[in-house]
């Protein structure tokens, strides 16, 4: 049998398709500016002239669903194999749904395709994206409402982000939309949703993504949940434990060769999903996933919140918690550098390979606004003349600095990072890899599927469904490629340049 995990992230959709008993692995994607142009997205999102604001049209993921499973179909995989779906979906985003939404999602027609028939579902029509920073003000409420609680009771104090501070701002600018409105779906429970033909639940990975999940509960916190808007609460998915069967497949899907009915296991966010693709759902192991946003997670033995606040608590999908930094700019930043110095990704990888002297050179990459640490704006510092280096070495002081923040900023965690597994697409660049290993002076392994958030979605569905154990699938799926040791030459190099790099976040150069 077969299991499929769909991995809905920002720039693309993904599909990985495992077979246990062979230990067979097939993999699809597409990417949305590429093969949907018509959505003007070639990033994931809309370009706005307010640069706070990312939207994404949400009927672009819906055709990126349909396209990817054709592919699958057309790749050969046996469809009517597959035994059970599960997803992973950028966090954080929201889907907000009128009362025909119902309705046309137990109605799917097969003759048409799901954006042309769930078009008018819509009571919102672009929805905010996880990169979205322009709920400062509904951030700042929530805070003087509710002070430490927020933290203390969802693991994150009010985030810009965070699907809450979003849901509050659409409230007030659009009452009569928000009227209009009778679900609020993450983006993870809305695609699961459409792939059972009914309201799926919301799991509590993702959910803690929302500012508003009671972790203690697993509830949303009543007084939060009212207060971010009115009648929020019956607006809201339930939420749900892991591995929760979120229905069957839809019949719609049947002209892919699936059959209907087969189970759905509720999606969770991408991050959770990495910690599963990745094996680290143990302890001592840290993943980090160098995407378009770079993110540190690790599982978490006891709850313990982040005291600067930048570190999110959410559950873990196997039970219990894990820890999530993000750092938005991540490839974003390394694009803008790659760019700037006109050369290919190849060039940059040997490039991060080259020493950039031992005097220090950092940066601060913020060609975007920034979630760790937080800044609303761009911000783009230097601790030396910028003119003054070649381009080509900027390549390995942005690596070292992005690595550094990486460090500064899991400081807090109970547990010390005493082994990584890297994952996501600059996960290839060797130069970086090195640089992670000597920063924190630890093994990083790098696994042979680069989409662990698929990949995870994927485990959890031959888990539950079929049975098999997360340590067989682990070994099966998540075995170490290459193991990069770090130098210890350079431990004392970069416990320096650490206290520098904290300066020059501080402004204090
Ligand atoms: C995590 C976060 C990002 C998105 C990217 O808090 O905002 O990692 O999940 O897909």
């Amino acid at each position: 049998m077969l299991y499929l995990g769909i991995d809905s992230s920002t720039q693309g959709i993904k599909g990985i398709v495992i077979d246990p008993e062979k230990g067979n692995i097939t993999e699809t994607a597409l990417n949305f500016g590429k093969d949907l142009p018509q959505y003007h997205s070639p990033e994931g999102y809309l370009e706005q002239p307010d640069p706070l604001i990312k939207q994404a049209d949400p009927c672009m993921w819906l055709d990126g669903l349909d396209l990817l499973l054709q592919r699958l179909q057309k790749a050969g995989v046996p469809m009517d194999k597959i035994a059970g779906v599960s997803g992973s979906a950028q966090q954080h985003g929201s889907v907000y749904l009128n009362s025909g939404a119902k309705t046309s999602l137990a109605n799917l027609n097969p003759e048409q395709s799901l954006s042309e028939q769930l078009k008018h579902i819509f009571s919102r029509k672009y929805s905010p994206i996880w990169m979205d920073r322009s709920t400062e003000k509904e951030c700042a409420e929530l805070k003087e409402k509710f002070g430490t609680l927020l933290q203390k009771c969802t693991g994150s104090p009010a985030i810009e982000r965070f699907t809450g501070p979003q849901i509050r701002k659409f409230a007030k600018e659009e009452p009569e939309n928000y009227r209009k409105t009778e679900k609020i779906h993450l983006v993870s429970s809305f695609l699961c949703s459409v792939l059972t033909g009914k309201h799926a639940p919301v799991d509590f990975g993702d959910g803690a993504g929302m500012n508003m999940l009671d972790l203690n509960t697993h509830e949303y916190h009543p007084d939060i949940t009212e207060f971010t808007a009115p009648g929020l609460k019956e607006k809201l998915p339930p939420a749900a434990g892991p591995g929760t069967a979120a229905g069957g497949l839809s019949p719609y899907f049947e002209k892919y060769g699936m059959r209907q009915g087969i189970p759905v296991i509720v999606w969770s966010g991408d991050n959770p999903c990495s910690l599963v693709g990745t094996g680290c759902t143990g302890s001592g192991v840290t993943g980090i996933s160098l995407g378009t946003s770079d993110t540190v997670f690790s599982s978490m033995q006891e709850f313990q919140t982040d005291p600067d606040g930048h570190g999110h608590i959410i559950g873990k999908p196997t039970g219990g918690f894990m820890s999530l930094l993000c750092f938005s700019n991540g490839s974003l930043a390394r694009e803008q550098i790659k760019n700037k110095c006109g050369i290919s990704w190849e060039e940059f990888d040997s490039l991060s390979r080259k020493s950039t002297g031992k005097n220090y050179p950092l940066m601060l990459p913020y060609f975007y606004p920034e979630t760790t640490p937080l800044r609303l704006t761009p911000e783009v510092k230097y601790n030396f003349d910028p003119a003054s280096v070649s381009p080509e070495k900027m390549v390995r002081i942005l690596l070292e600095s992005q690595a550094l923040t990486m460090r500064l900023h899991t400081g807090w965690l109970p547990e010390k990072i005493r082994g990584i597994r890297l994952t996501g697409g600059a996960s290839a660049c060797k130069g970086f890899r090195q640089i992670i290993a000597d920063v924190f002076q630890a093994d990083v392994e790098t696994i042979l599927v680069s989409n662990s958030a698929g990949l995870g979605a994927a485990l959890i569905v031959a888990n539950v469904v079929g049975k098999y154990p997360f340590n067989q699938l682990f070994e099966q799926f998540c075995g170490t490629v290459e193991t990069t040791k770090p130098n210890p030459a350079m431990k004392e190099y970069y416990d320096t340049a650490l206290i520098e790099y904290k300066k020059l976040e501080n402004h204090q150069m």
